[in-house]
């Protein structure tokens, strides 16, 4: 029987780099059944549909697990993004992006290994704003909730123990925000008792930027809130290659969606030119979760050996492939399984 899975390849450059992962992913010999929606954002606007339509939401309900490409969202106006509603929707509330270093890559440091814990569906997005015309005044509302907090910070307690890692930090500004990021700070204190076994630290958010860029290696797993997370992900992505190479997964209890750190990058999209790395080890974490490990460990062990080798990179990492040649070369070594 096939996985039924859910695909959206979304906006710019989700197209050309989720076509670049189901042909890996096809290579890998993993039979999915996708059941793709390609109308959503702005797309679905334009034809007087919601910018999440009702069909998508319920195709991710039915299957269980979806794989996303990037969407837009327009700035400062327009519809609420849909990557925050489908977050919110779904109650997706751990936000897991790892940066690891790839060997073969040219970047500032070396065995950088650890992993983002975002929250994600409340914080500064939980999307309480308001604007008072008359004043000029504009509140966004950072809403925290103590059940929210308590169920990532665990969530990343849990990973960390079923995955052999260490060292918990917990990332806030509670000396400034006392009230919202007081209480996160105070939840993870609490859960961090229970697991014994595993370091604990926190730092404030300013600082813990100041040192990830000093000194990554220090760090295992960092969790925090949704804004601080957002940042801290895009930062990490920066220490190990880019937002081309770091992958991303937004997990509930019952559902989970699988999209990349980066957007849309409309100012690369439809070149054929976009680092699909990311998508495609966002699809490796993908098969984990849907219990195909050998596939995800050959996809991702063909995909070390291309940056290890070097030949054929795309541009954003030094190298002159295009998607779809860099798509080709990794699908041929993934289905022959030659020289891992
Ligand atoms: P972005 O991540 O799309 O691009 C930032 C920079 O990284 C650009 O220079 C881009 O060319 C480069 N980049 C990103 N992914 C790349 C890849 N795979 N290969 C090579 N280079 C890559 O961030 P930006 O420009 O701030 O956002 C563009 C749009 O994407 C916005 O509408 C934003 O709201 C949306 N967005 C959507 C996300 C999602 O759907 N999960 C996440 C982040 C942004």
């Amino acid at each position: 029987m096939p996985h039924e899975l859910t695909l959206l390849p979304g906006d710019g450059i989700g197209p050309e780099v989720t076509a670049a992962t189901v042909q890996v992913i096809d290579a890998a010999g993993v039979d999915i059944a996708w059941d793709r929606h390609r109308v959503i954002g702005a797309t679905a606007v334009e034809r007087g549909r919601p910018a999440l339509p009702p069909d998508v939401v319920d195709s991710i309900q039915e299957r269980g697990t979806a794989l996303k490409g990037p969407v837009t969202t327009p700035v400062g106006q327009g519809f609420t993004s849909v990557n925050v509603q489908l977050r919110q929707r779904l109650d997706l509330y751990a936000n897991v992006r790892p940066a690891t270093t790839l060997h073969g890559l040219d970047t500032p440091f070396d065995d950088v290994d650890l992993i983002i814990f975002r929250e994600n569906t409340e914080g500064l997005y939980s999307g309480i704003e308001y604007f008072d015309e008359r004043l000029d005044i504009a509140d966004s509302i950072a809403r925290i909730t103590r059940r929210g907090s308590e169920r990532i910070i665990r969530f990343c307690f849990e990973y960390a123990r079923a995955h052999d890692r260490d060292h918990v930090t917990l990332a806030h500004k509670a000396n400034i925000l006392k009230k919202s990021s007081g209480l996160f700070l105070d939840v993870g204190n609490e859960v961090a008792a229970e697991y014994p076994e595993i370091a604990y630290d926190d730092r404030i958010i300013d600082n813990l930027c100041m040192q990830l860029v000093d000194n990554p290696q220090q760090y295992d797993c960092i969790v925090s809130t949704n804004l601080f997370g957002d940042i801290l992900s895009d930062l990490t992505a920066g220490l190990v290659g880019g937002l081309g190479v770091t992958p991303g997964a937004n997990i509930g209890d019952d559902l989970a969606v699988f999209e990349a750190v980066h957007g849309s990058a409309p100012d690369i999209a439809g070149q054929n030119v976009a680092n699909p790395t990311a998508m495609i080890r966002t699809a490796a974490m993908m098969l984990q979760h849907i219990d195909e490990p050998e596939a995800a460990a050959t996809i991702e062990q063909a995909l070390f050996a291309m940056y290890r080798e070097g030949d054929t990179l795309t541009r954003d990492v030094g190298g002159d492939a295009s998607t779809a040649e860099f798509a080709d070369a990794l699908s041929d070594r993934v289905a022959h399984d030659v020289d891992l």
